[in-house]
């Protein structure tokens, strides 16, 4: 069993450096089943308390108990349409006369890939995109497929058997991503975050697996909201109303810099991308600040008391104009001097 075309690729055992258990982020042992050479053809991949098939020369990170609500649904609807969905998709970028290869393109520009790029595409389908990601990459390169459904990744897996980069394909829940922490460089996903059934955590896995300094570019459909009361948008609205579902900029992770969003195919598909940070963004908070208020956004932020009577406000206000002090500087340094006062005589 090697890289034939048309065939699964086994996993490698070297797979095993970057895939995680998706409920324990614990690393995976290998239990083989059967292997030729370094390629696992079947078998199991054990965590403490959780295993996983490899089935189909992919490792299916999934449990029935994740298959529920709308997961249940995509995966059936998607295993359903996996034959026919190239030969349909299209109708997705002629409704608004637009070139299915240049959205694309536009898309996977903002990953900004190089030549060694390692590259996660979630709800990577049947591999429309992966094929034009692949073409930014040479054989120090990789990309990395997940998706839901076994049926629409084995035509992803045809499409990508004749590019020289590495590739991995899993099945798997975007809400729960079987990857280590930092791995990629880059990660992408194009219509699929309107099937998960918990956004919010699917945000936060992206930004996970993703290093600090890395890309995500996502896209989904969405009617924004100045097009909400027009028949334009009713009609798409209409007939799937998925259209009408929020965007996602509420629930994007803290870790996200520099985030844009805008619209695009028939201004009814929205495109978030950022670059990844380090935690909660920092600012210079210390700056004291000119003028008559005074203090600094961290005195202001951390120093609140316990307030006063409008009697006690009007005086310090009073106070402070008269010894020419910014409120800051009368309050903390009289506050200061009493407390002192009163500390000292105990
Ligand atoms: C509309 S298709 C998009 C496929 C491909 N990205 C494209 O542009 O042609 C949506 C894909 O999302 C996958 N999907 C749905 N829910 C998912 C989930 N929770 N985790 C991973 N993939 C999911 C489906 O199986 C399907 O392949």
């Amino acid at each position: 069993m090697g890289r034939n075309k048309g065939n699964f690729d086994a996993v490698k055992e070297n797979a095993l450096e970057v895939y995680r258990c998706p409920i324990t982020g614990e690393r995976l042992h290998l239990d083989a089943a059967e292997k030729h050479g370094d390629e696992v053809v079947r078998g199991v991949l054990l965590a403490r308390d959780q295993r996983y098939v490899v089935e189909g020369d992919m490792p299916v990170f999934l449990r029935t108990e994740q298959l529920t609500g709308t997961a249940h649904f995509a995966r059936n609807y998607y295993a359903s349409i996996a034959e026919t969905y190239d030969d349909y998709v299209h109708v997705t970028f002629d409704l608004y006369n637009e070139s299915e290869r240049e959205v694309r393109l536009g898309l996977i520009e903002l990953l900004n890939l190089n030549r060694r790029s390692k590259v996660l595409e979630i709800s990577a389908g049947t591999g429309k995109d992966s094929e034009l990601i692949l073409d930014n990459l040479d054989a120090d390169g990789e990309l990395w497929l997940l998706d839901l459904s076994s049926d629409m990744l084995a035509h992803a897996k045809e499409k990508i058997a004749r590019y020289p980069a590495r590739t991995e394909a899993a099945v798997g829940d975007a809400c729960h991503l079987p990857y280590a922490d930092n791995y990629f460089d880059a990660l992408y996903c194009f219509a699929g975050i309107g099937h998960f059934t918990d956004q919010r955590m699917a945000l936060k896995e992206m930004a996970r697996v993703v290093h600090p300094g890395g890309k995500v570019v996502f896209a989904e459909k969405n009617v924004p909201p100045w097009l909400r009361d027009t028949e334009y948008g009713k009609i798409l609205i209409n007939n799937n109303p998925m259209f009408a579902d929020e965007n996602p900029l509420a629930l994007l992770p803290v870790e996200a810099r520099n985030a844009g969003i805008r619209w695009i195919l028939g201004n009814v598909h929205y495109v978030v991308d950022y670059t990844v940070g380090e935690g909660e963004p920092t600012g210079n908070f210390d700056l004291v600040l000119p003028g008559h208020r005074g203090g600094s956004f961290n005195t202001r932020y951390f120093g609140k008391l316990e307030g006063v009577s409008a009697e006690a406000k009007a005086l310090y206000e009073k106070a402070a104009r008269k010894r020419e002090m910014s409120l800051y500087q009368w309050l903390d340094s009289t506050v200061r001097e009493k407390a002192l006062k009163d500390l000292s005589e105990d």
